[in-house]
């Protein structure tokens, strides 16, 4: 990212963009940009209509908001999945304030790594063989031992270079971790090994949102806990961070805090400022009269005359295929309901009551104005889908 006289530069793999206030157009340019009528741009620039903004200054608010919350504990940012769609590098390079991040795969880690991310890097529970643990160990990389394969290959691997270690107990996911006693005779033999640097315990919600589960959860990680050597211990993801300080120990590992979302049956945490706007442009509007159908299998008719939008986004660039009639979007200052099928490039909304609207007018999916967790409501989903099904098509741009 760099500044030009137009406005800022963005580079990604495909394209060099340019963003020119105040008519808020970006164009795929190295040219001069004369001004641009209302929604056309210029013959020297080509418009992009699917883009995504990340406030990286949000991003480094949210931090500080969850740090006020679990000042005693460390906090790994989970960075996971390009950054729960954030984008993977920017994210990690604009949080040095963050203790640690977390990854899914190795490739993420090895990304962070070779762009000089320094801090702690967790690979969450995942199939290494030795090649890749002996990388793991070179890059400063730290591991989970989440069951017998995973741990004897560990335990192979620190007898040749050293590791650090989280060692997983399974308390009701029931998708990766120990039972409770092999959990105690893991944790004896890691302490055991001179090849294992540091041990951290950890487990992880399954239902963080529900008090009960919650509970159950973490008293049964306590108690095989208290069976063991002492040694730091993680839980908390960002439901249970926000509901169960009791649960905070010695490291958190919010992941959609930090991009600015409250879990949906967390309390809300007003504080917290939506990270992504993904927005798009008003490409087309028709008149329509009552009884028109709109889009794929005209499963929305218009029910008056209508003036319909087409909307220069679609399931391709990630927005949901599922979203109802209905669903929300944020145009001129108010908000107006989808209409018919989204299709693959485009999606179309009911404009009659928002005469001002015209051609080229910004339009918000989502973001400070529309949070990401309604219009996953509307589309029988959750925000953290809405985010990583962005796709690369989709300009992202840090400001
Ligand atoms: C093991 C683990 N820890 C922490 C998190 C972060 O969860 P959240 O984004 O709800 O804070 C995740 C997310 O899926 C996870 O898998």
């Amino acid at each position: 990212m760099r500044n030009s006289r137009y406005g800022r530069i963005v580079d990604n793999d495909c394209f060099t963009l340019e963003f020119a206030p105040p008519d808020g157009h970006w164009g795929i340019t190295d040219r001069p940009r004369r001004s641009t009528q209302k929604g056309y741009p210029t013959k020297a620039t080509m418009q992009n209509t699917a883009i995504a903004t990340v406030d990286l200054t949000a991003i480094r608010h949210n931090l500080e908001v969850i740090r006020a919350r679990c000042s005693h504990s460390r906090v790994m940012v989970m960075v996971k999945a390009n950054a729960y769609g954030h984008g993977l590098v920017q994210v990690a390079q604009g949080l040095s304030a963050a203790d640690a991040f977390g990854v899914a795969r190795l490739q993420e880690a090895l990304i962070l790594r070779d762009r000089g991310i320094r801090q702690r890097v967790l690979l969450l529970a995942t199939l290494l063989n030795p090649a890749e643990l002996a990388l793991c160990s070179e890059k400063n990389i730290d591991v989970v031992a989440h069951d017998h394969v995973s741990l004897e290959s560990i335990l192979a691997q620190a007898r040749l270079t050293p590791l650090r270690v989280w060692l997983k107990l399974d308390t009701g996911m029931h998708r990766a971790g120990f039972s409770d006693e092999a959990f105690v005779s893991a944790d004896r033999r890691l302490l055991e090994h001179p090849g294992i640097l540091e041990r951290v315990h950890m487990t992880h919600f399954s239902r963080a949102d529900d008090a009960a589960s919650r509970h159950q959860q973490s008293a049964r990680f306590f108690r095989c806990r208290s069976r063991t050597t002492p040694t730091p211990a993680s839980l908390a993801n960002s439901g249970a961070l926000i509901a169960s300080p009791e649960t905070h120990a010695e490291w958190v590992r919010p992941g959609l805090m930090v991009y600015g979302v409250t879990p949906t049956a967390a309390p809300r945490v007003p504080e917290l400022r939506p990270a992504m706007t993904l927005h798009s442009f008003i490409i087309s509007i028709r008149e329509l009269d009552t009884g028109e159908p709109v889009g794929y299998d005209g499963c929305w008719t218009t029910q008056r005359p209508s003036r319909i939008g087409t909307i220069g986004i679609g399931y391709g660039d990630g927005y949901p295929r599922h979203a109802r009639n209905g669903t929300p979007l944020w145009i001129d200052g108010r908000l107006v309901p989808l209409v018919g099928r989204v299709s693959m490039d485009s999606l179309t909304v009911d404009l009659t009551d928002c005469e001002s609207a015209a051609v080229g007018d910004r339009v918000e999916l989502w973001g400070p104005h529309l949070p990401a967790g309604t219009v996953a409501q509307h589309a029988d989903t959750i925000p953290y889908e809405l985010f990583t099904s962005i796709q690369n098509r989709v300009v992202r741009v840090y400001v």
